[in-house]
């Protein structure tokens, strides 16, 4: 069942360049996206609010960055459990978007009935379409992953992203933001991205060799910048559940504004860095760190690599990718790093501590 893996994280892994493929094969038809009935307008809705927790709330994170800069619309995140207390007004040209992969996340759900009858629509990107929240939404988005059994959420996460970006194209095209080229252009670019996975993926032996050093950390810290800050918190929050390792991701920005002081030669600071228009400020911020003695593991592509990896402790190099496409690709070094660390270290993999695969009480 485990299909050869020693554990189902492993498994689902290195499921992704196929799970991935197969939820593009399910939206993409012939040059366009195809979204399931009820169709959406998003000429209708003047802002997005975005609800979810955990791995899938960072996945929302990241569809911010792509709803504002490709489709100019307004994205607010937040956490379920803030969000269904806090009585956030919701007016009738909000779109009201719940990203979970059990479907039955007990906060997700109360938010999303918070919702009803004051949202525009009701939308759910869930992996299981048997749930209480697909069920409870006017229109659902399956992400396709397949049955994900490891409690640290890896495929289902780059699907979900998967997902979002598609509806974050397909708001563009509707609110007249994106030429067909571009469009297409965009397309093809998701249609690498499982090739590039597997690439990732080969460098699986590599990445086990400097997450037995990062395992005998006390503290790590991971770093990025625009849409690859969320990632910084999805990869500290993935070693933390399953190696235990205390971790935590910050925006390369706010390192000066406090956590720089906890920099010192036993603190390992992964910085994810592709080349995009943001690399020059994120090295910056690297080499602050660096000249306190900090061990960076720099993650990046072959140019990243020619520009920066000296004086890092550990260059780690992914294929190049188109920037936007960057976190679904940078997802899996974030993953294995964490996987191979919690291997290192014998811990329960699959059922980490004090963890559920599905938190259906708030
Ligand atoms: C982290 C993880 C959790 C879930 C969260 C939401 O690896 O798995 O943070 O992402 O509990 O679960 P779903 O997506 O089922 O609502």
């Amino acid at each position: 069942e485990k299909g050869g893996h020693r554990h189902f994280m492993a498994k689902e892994i290195a499921e992704q360049p196929t799970v991935l493929g197969d939820a593009l094969a399910h939206y993409l038809r012939g040059d366009g996206i195809e979204l399931p009935q009820p169709g959406l307008d998003f000429a209708d809705f003047d802002r997005v609010v975005m609800v979810a927790c955990g791995t899938a709330n960072y996945a929302c994170v990241v569809a911010k960055y792509w709803f504002e800069q490709i489709a100019g619309v307004s994205v607010e995140v937040d956490i379920a459990s803030e969000f269904r207390y806090r009585e956030p007004p919701i007016g009738p040209r909000t779109l009201a978007l719940f990203v979970s992969q059990s479907g039955e996340t007990a906060d997700t759900l109360a938010a999303l009935r918070y919702c009803e009858g004051k949202a525009a629509k009701i939308v759910s990107v869930v992996n299981v379409t048997e749930s209480s929240i697909a069920r409870e939404s006017d229109l659902v988005l399956p992400i396709r992953a397949g049955a994900e059994i490891g409690v640290a959420s890896t495929k289902a996460f780059t699907c979900q992203l998967t997902v979002l970006f598609l509806l974050a194209l397909q708001a563009a095209v509707d609110r007249k933001r994106l030429e067909p080229d571009e469009l297409e252009a965009n397309l093809n670019n998701l249609r690498h991205l499982p090739g590039l996975m597997n690439f990732a993926i080969a460098q699986s032996g590599e990445i086990a060799a400097v997450a037995k050093s990062v395992s005998e950390a006390r503290d790590v810290l991971f770093l990025g910048r625009g849409a690859m800050f969320p990632l910084a918190l999805e990869g500290a929050l993935k070693l933390k559940e399953i190696s235990y390792i205390h971790a935590e991701g910050y925006a390369s920005g706010e390192l000066k504004h406090g956590p720089i002081a906890l920099v010192d030669k036993t603190v390992p600071v992964i910085v994810l860095a592709p080349t995009d228009n943001l690399f020059d400020k994120t090295v910056s911020n690297m080499q602050e760190v660096m000249a306190r003695g900090g061990k960076v593991l720099l993650v990046t592509d072959p140019k990243g690599a020619r520009a920066a990896a000296d004086g890092c402790w550990k260059t780690l190099i992914m294929p190049e990718v188109p920037p936007v496409l960057a976190p679904i690709l940078y997802a899996l070094p974030a993953q294995l790093l964490a996987y191979h660390a919690a291997v290192a270290k014998g811990t329960d993999v699959d059922q980490p501590r004090n963890l559920a695969k599905s938190v259906t009480v708030e």
